[in-house]
């Protein structure tokens, strides 16, 4: 069954570990990363840009494959499946739709308006048991098309988005989505810390997990950040697996070309990425 990500981000915050959210991408991406989470005893939170939901057929048609893998596959650890950066319009649909979990990302709203829209959400979304994480300061790149500032977050802004009973923030920190360019300055920490500090215990969101030095996340997570976003990664190790079989001509052996063995590489890559993000972020064991 679905939860929401509120209890987990609780006693991922009170545990100072971080529970990741991984994008899905097709049925390989969910069934590679619910097994590795179940592997592992970890809690894990499915990612779905609007992007991605289109490309799946829809948010229902989402829903009903997730809940499908998680009885078929018998999954028992605690999955949330989450609207990555949505639209107000996507949120609504998503909170229809049977997700357990949104982002409204409001980031590049006049904050009012961001104040305004975000507040109605949290009701809808509460009154149905669906955890809220919300945005303040763009992050930067781009994703699906949604492209941000790479700003730091203003922690007033964030004590305000926060006071609207958000369950998690998303406050930028010069994290990017995507690869970082070689010349990208680090995470900021004096940002984190005083939006930590302006927040509270409201458990906190890193996004841009793809390429961030490992010293960089735990240090990120012993700060406050209870969640971590990862999306490029694991398509970049999916392509080059894939990549590696049809070179190495493996396609073309036997029956090779059957799309259960073409795609095998890739899915075992994500397995083997998200296993290794889990044990940095410290949730194995935490399910
Ligand atoms: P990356 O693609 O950089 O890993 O970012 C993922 C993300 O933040 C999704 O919201």
């Amino acid at each position: 069954m679905l939860v929401s990500a509120t209890e987990m981000m609780k006693k991922a915050r009170d545990g100072h570990y971080a529970v990741g959210q991984f994008n899905i991408n097709n049925l390989e991406w969910t069934k590679s990363i619910l097994l590795t989470a179940q592997e592992l005893q970890s809690p894990v939170i499915l990612g779905v840009s609007e992007g991605a939901g289109k490309y799946m057929c829809g948010y229902t048609t989402i829903v009903g494959m997730v809940n499908g893998m998680i009885n078929e596959l018998g999954i028992t650890v605690p999955v949330a499946l989450h609207l990555d950066h949505g639209s107000y319009e996507g949120a609504k649909k998503c909170i229809a739709a049977g997700f357990s979990s949104i982002m409204f990302d409001g980031s590049h709203y006049p904050i009012e308006e961001n104040i305004e829209k975000t507040k109605e959400l949290v009701a809808l979304a509460h009154s149905k048991g669906i955890s809220v994480e919300a945005e303040v300061g763009a992050i930067g790149g781009e994703e699906d098309g949604v492209i941000g500032r790479g700003e730091c977050a203003d922690p007033k802004e964030c004590k305000m988005i926060a006071d609207l009973g958000v369950d998690i923030l998303a406050a930028g920190i010069g994290n990017i989505h995507g690869v970082y360019p070689a010349n990208w300055e680090g995470l900021s920490f004096e940002t984190l810390a005083a939006v930590k500090e302006a927040v509270g215990d409201m458990p906190l969101v890193l996004h841009g997990g793809t390429g961030i030095p490992d010293d960089q996340i735990t240090k990120a997570i012993s700060l406050g950040v209870a969640k971590i976003n990862v999306n490029t990664e694991c398509q970049l190790v999916f392509a080059e697996a894939t990549r590696k079989y049809i070179e190495a001509g493996k396609d073309k052996q036997g029956k090779g070309f059957d799309p259960r063995k073409l795609l095998a590489p890739g899915a075992e890559a994500i397995k083997a990425k998200v296993k290794e993000k889990m044990e940095l972020f410290g949730s194995v064991g935490k399910a």
